[in-house]
C-alpha cells in the first residue's frame, strides 16, 4: 500500500539523517569521567577543641545561629539559635540600619534529650512582614552576651529576577567540609540549597551524637547566620538508634532545623516548597513515605499544579537520594522514587533536580525512563527534552570519604562525573538563562570544573539548544520500538 511505503521511506530517511547527525555530535554527547585525582585530606572530623567550633565566651551567649526562609514568597525568615546555660528570651530585635533595632519578634523555645544528652535551649523565632530586597540587622541574646548579625531579603518574585543559589550536600565537619564551606562563601551566592546529610553526628554513639550536632551548628554559623539555608533531610538525619532506645526518626534534625512547611500547605516539615526570586523550589524527603496516596505524594501533586512559570520560571527539585547515579555507591537506591515521581517531573518540565547522598559529583543528560513499567520491556532511559537535568552534589566532604568507584562503562545518561569534593552554584540571569558551575575543591583553591548554560524548560522555545534531542524524540514518536540511545555510540 502506498501509505505504508511512504511511511517506511519517511522512517528510513529520519533514521538515516539522525544516524549521520548523531554521529557528528557523538563527541559532544559522550559522557566524561574526569581523570582528576586530588590529594585527599584525611576524612576525619575536626577535633572539638578546634577554633572552627569555638563556643562564644560570654555566659549563655547565643550559638549555632541559622536562618531559613519563613514563608512561601520570601518576606519572612525563621531565626534559630541555641543557648547553653539557661533558656533566656526567644526574642529577636531587628531593623534596617545597624544598631538601630526598631522591631522585635518573639518565638518559642524547645529542648530534647538523646540518650543521656540534654540539648541546649533551642530558639525559633518567626520574623515576618519584611520588605523585599532589603538588608536587615538583627540582635539576639541579652546584655553583654547579645550577638548581632544581618541578612538580605530576596527581591519580590518575578520572571526575570536574577538570583544566585549555592548547592551543597553531605557536608559533615572535616577539613574537607571546611574547604567546601569556605569556597562556597567566596562564591557570592545568596542562598544555599542543602540536599541533606548535615552533621554526620550519627557516626558517633551515646552523648557524642548530640555534641556533634552542636559543633556542626557552630561550624556552619559563619554562613547560616547571614543567609538562608534551605534544608532537605538525608539518611544521616534519621538517627534510628535502638541500642540506646532512640527510635523516633529525625529527632535531632526536627528540633533544630525548622522549615516553612505550613505556608505551602504541607503536613510535614520534611517536604515543602518555597518561591524565591524567579525560582520555585520543591524539597522532597527520600526517607518519608512517597508512594501513591501518601501525604507527600498528595501534597506534591497539588504543589506542582500551583507552580506558575510566568511568575517563577525556574522549577527546581531537591532530594537526598539521586534518581540517576552511575556510582557504585548507592547505585539504584533512587529507583523507587523515580518510579513514583519521574513522570511528574517530565510533565511539569522541571528544570533541574539536585541530590546528594553519593559522595562524588555527577551530571546527567536530559533523559527519562517513564515508558518503563514492569511489563513494557522499555528498560532504558532515552533522551527526553522535557526531562530535568539530574545533578548529584553529595561531595561536601564528610568523614565517610569519597565514593571513588564509578560503574564502567559510563552509562549513556551520565554526562560528567568526578569523585572530588566541592559545591555548585546556579546563577539565574532571567527567565531563559541560568549559569551553572560545579566548583571542585582543589587543595585550597576553588576551581570551576563543570559549567554549562541551563536553558529554562518552560521558556525553552526561545532557545535552539539541544535540537539533537528533538530529532530523537521525533523518531521515538514515529516508532516507539526503536531504541534511539544505541545510535549514540
Ligand atoms: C527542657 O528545659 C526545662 C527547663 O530547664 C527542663 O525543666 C526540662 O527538663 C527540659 N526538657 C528536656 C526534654 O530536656
Ligand atoms: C505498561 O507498558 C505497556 C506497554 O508499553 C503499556 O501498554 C501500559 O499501558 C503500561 N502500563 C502502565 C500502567 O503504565
Ligand atoms: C537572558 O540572559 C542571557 C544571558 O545573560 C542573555 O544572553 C539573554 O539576552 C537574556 N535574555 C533577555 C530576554 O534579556
Ligand atoms: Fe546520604
Amino acid at each position: 500500500m502506498p501509505g505504508v511505503t511512504r511511511m517506511q521511506s519517511l522512517l528510513f530517511l529520519l533514521l538515516f539523517t539522525s544516524f549521520i547527525f548523531l554521529n557528528s555530535v557523538n563527541n559532544v554527547n559522550a559522557g566524561i569521567t574526569s581523570v582528576f585525582i586530588r590529594d585527599e585530606w584525611p576524612s576525619v572530623d575536626i577535633p572539638l577543641d578546634n577554633e572552627v567550633f569555638a563556643v562564644p565566651n560570654e555566659h549563655n551567649a547565643p550559638q549555632q545561629v541559622h536562618i531559613t526562609q519563613g514563608d512561601y514568597d520570601g518576606k519572612a525568615v525563621i531565626i534559630s539559635w541555641v543557648t547553653a546555660d539557661e533558656p533566656g528570651p526567644s526574642k529577636v530585635q531587628y531593623g534596617t540600619s545597624e544598631k538601630n533595632y526598631e522591631f522585635t519578634a518573639d518565638g518559642k523555645m524547645t529542648n530534647y534529650t538523646f540518650y543521656k544528652y540534654n540539648s541546649g535551649y533551642i530558639h525559633h523565632v518567626f520574623v515576618d512582614g519584611l520588605e523585599y530586597d532589603t538588608k536587615y540587622y538583627y540582635k539576639i541574646g541579652t546584655g553583654d552576651s547579645a550577638r548581632e548579625f544581618w541578612f538580605q531579603t530576596p527581591p519580590e518574585i518575578g520572571p526575570d529576577v536574577p538570583y544566585k543559589f549555592g548547592i551543597i550536600g553531605d557536608l559533615g565537619q572535616t577539613y574537607n567540609s571546611l574547604s567546601t564551606l569556605e569556597h562556597y562563601m567566596q562564591s557570592g551566592a545568596q542562598t544555599v540549597l542543602f540536599v541533606g546529610d548535615l552533621a554526620y553526628a550519627d557516626r558517633y554513639q551515646y552523648n557524642d551524637v548530640g555534641i556533634r550536632w552542636d559543633s556542626w551548628g557552630r561550624f556552619v554559623e559563619r554562613s547560616t547566620a547571614y543567609q538562608p539555608w534551605i534544608w532537605a533531610a538525608g539518611n544521616h538525619e534519621i538517627e534510628y538508634m535502638p541500642y540506646m532506645d532512640e527510635v523516633v526518626p529525625f529527632k535531632s534534625y526536627l528540633h533544630r532545623y525548622p522549615t516553612p512547611y505550613l505556608a505551602c500547605k504541607s503536613s510535614s516539615p520534611m517536604w515543602y516548597a518555597i518561591r524565591r526570586a524567579s525560582a520555585h523550589i520543591v524539597v522532597l524527603s527520600s526517607y518519608s513515605p512517597f508512594v501513591k496516596y501518601t501525604p507527600q505524594w498528595v501534597w506534591l501533586s497539588k504543589e506542582l499544579k500551583r507552580v506558575d512559570r510566568e511568575k517563577t520560571p525556574w522549577l527546581i527539585v531537591l532530594m537526598h537520594v539521586p534518581i540517576y547515579n552511575s556510582n557504585e555507591a548507592h547505585f539504584m537506591e533512587g529507583e523507587s522514587m523515580r518510579a513514583v515521581f519521574e513522570e511528574w517531573f517530565i510533565h511539569h518540565k522541571v528544570d533541574v533536580v539536585f541530590a546528594g547522598h553519593v559522595h562524588a559529583y555527577e551530571r546527567s543528560y536530559r533523559i527519562s525512563n517513564i515508558r518503563y513499567n514492569v511489563s513494557s520491556g522499555e528498560r532504558f532511559p532515552v533522551p527526553d527534552k522535557s526531562a530535568p537535568v539530574y545533578i548529584t552534589v553529595g561531595d561536601g566532604g564528610n568523614q565517610e570519604g569519597l565514593a571513588g568507584r564509578f560503574r564502567d562503562p559510563q552509562p549513556e545518561y551520565s554526562a560528567f562525573r568526578e569523585a572530588s569534593y566541592g559545591h555548585s552554584t546556579l546563577e539565574i540571569r532571567n527567565r531563559t538563562h541560568a549559569f551553572y558551575h560545579w566548583n571542585r575543591n582543589d587543595d585550597g583553591k576553588k576551581v570551576a570544573t563543570d559549567s554549562f548554560v541551563l536553558h529554562n524548560q518552560y521558556w525553552v522555545g526561545t532557545t535552539s539548544s539541544q535540537s539533537y534531542v528533538s530529532l530523537s524524540m521525533i523518531l521515538n514518536m514515529a516508532n516507539p520500538g526503536i531504541r534511539i540511545n544505541w545510535l549514540w555510540h
